[in-house]
């Protein structure tokens, strides 16, 4: 992870404190979050990434991606460091309120958010809710009536566009269940509706967010430009929206395999796409904001397990594999076993000069795709007590964990100049037993 290195005893060190010195303290499994390297992270999005929209006499917003990772230590980073925050749930906008996160600052996304989700919102004084259908639009406008509000209100587009780390589909079939789609016209009707409901609901603009984990601006180009197609439109038909959102979906290194953009590059180049596709729908810039979750939180975060187990086993033709168990697994990282996603490992607390062996890391839970890493070469002497840290584990991890098995959810530790701080506290079974009913 970002501001990692290793001391002379080969402990793996992390924001100054030495992963020894975590798994004492906090025990393992445990998440790690560097709290400089989110903060470094989400400054490269405000600042770099935000430059070149300013120099285009624009400005761009920056709301992180909540259901990446979030908490009330977060929530506050992320507000102290100037950003606006994505919530996708009552839950997650439970913890902006107690984070005393901004109201103005807060956006709110979901394809089914309920009647009290959007009021909460609504009473909080959320920046913007982005609406994602029909019945959402009657919904939220009744309860902005009803409170004698008008909910400032983005319109989520489907674009048509699929991104995909080095690929995108400019044509991606509709069969999802985001957005208006544009090539069905849905999404004019729904600007329409919206300015006919205007007394309870303020058109911002049109979003769109292209997917995960995406390492060139190429998909963004086919977005905005489509989306910007019908900004013109609506723009010609007396409505200027002076917002639109282009989404997250920014790639991380999650091994040496991946190769992101800076923040500064992306942004350039999301601000030559601005400039040009407005350019050509002949509108002026309007004020664009984006959503990365994963590019902020991901690469800040890893995980430390001890290791219980090592097995050796046969592959055939003399091939051997070690099957290293670890005190953890798909209940606090499920993304190996959803997404195949490709995870390295680093021995924490020792250096060893063992001849490396190509292990795969499992956890303790009941099926055999509890897998953490699955190919990584460890050294040979691997043993039970050893510390394995998995770089990269800050985003879609603690969010997607789950109880499985009744294994309780690790502590969150956050690590700045040398100090580790605990900002969730570990799951205990007490925690899992008290839902029982008798
Ligand atoms: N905005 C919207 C509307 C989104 O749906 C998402 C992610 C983001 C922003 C943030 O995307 P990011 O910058 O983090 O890629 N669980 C999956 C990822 C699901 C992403 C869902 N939406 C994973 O672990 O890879």
């Amino acid at each position: 992870p970002g501001g990692a290195r290793r001391d002379e005893a080969g402990h793996l060190v992390v924001g100054g404190v030495a992963a020894t010195r975590i798994a004492e303290e906090f025990g393992t499994p445990a998440y790690v979050v560097d709290e400089t390297d989110f903060r470094r992270r989400a400054r490269a999005f405000r600042d770099d990434f935000g430059a070149p929209f300013r120099a285009l006499g624009t400005d761009l917003d920056v709301y992180y991606a909540g259901k990446a990772f979030l908490c009330t230590a977060v929530a506050r980073w992320v507000a102290d460091e100037g950003l606006c925050l994505d919530v996708c749930s009552g839950g997650e906008l439970a913890v902006a309120k107690r984070a005393g996160f901004p109201a103005a600052r807060v956006g709110m996304h979901g394809n089914n958010k309920s009647s009290a989700e959007i009021e909460d919102a609504l009473e909080y004084g959320v920046g913007r809710i982005v609406v994602d259908s029909f019945d959402e639009i009657d919904r939220v406008a009744a309860i902005a009536r009803r409170l004698g509000v008008r909910a400032p209100v983005m319109v989520r587009v489907t674009v048509g566009v699929e991104a995909h780390t080095h690929e995108y589909i400019a044509t991606a079939h509709e069969d999802q269940k985001f957005g208006f789609s544009l090539a069905g016209g849905q999404a004019s009707k729904a600007v329409a509706e919206i300015l006919a409901a205007s007394d309870a609901l303020d058109l911002l603009g049109l979003h769109s967010h292209i997917g995960s984990q995406i390492f060139d601006t190429a998909g963004f180009e086919v977005a905005a430009g489509r989306l910007f197609d019908l900004h013109a439109q609506v723009a010609a038909d007396g409505h200027v929206m002076p917002e639109m959102d282009l989404g997250g979906g920014f790639g991380i290194a999650y091994t040496s395999q991946n190769t992101p953009m800076s923040a500064g590059d992306l942004g350039t180049g999301l601000a030559a796409i601005a400039e040009r596709t407005c350019a050509a729908a002949g509108v002026a810039v309007p004020r664009l904001s984006i959503e990365p979750g994963r590019a902020i939180a991901g690469s800040a975060g890893y995980t430390l397990y001890e290791v219980g187990t090592v097995k050796d086993v046969e592959l055939g033709g003399g091939a051997r594999r070690a099957y290293v168990s670890v005190d953890g697994g798909m209940s606090d990282n499920a993304r190996t076993a959803l997404y195949g996603a490709d995870y390295s490992c680093t021995m924490a607390a020792r250096a060893s000069d063992a001849p490396p062996m190509l292990s795969r890391v499992v956890g303790k839970h009941c099926e055999s795709g509890d897998i953490v890493v699955m190919d990584e070469f460890l050294p040979a002497d691997v043993r039970p007590g050893d510390l394995i840290a998995v770089p990269g584990t800050g985003a879609y991890c603690r969010a997607l964990s789950s109880q499985y098995n009744h294994v309780p959810r690790p502590p969150v530790v956050a690590v700045r100049d040398g100090e580790a701080r605990l900002i969730v506290r570990r799951e205990t079974i007490e925690d899992i037993l008290a839902l029982d009913v008798d």
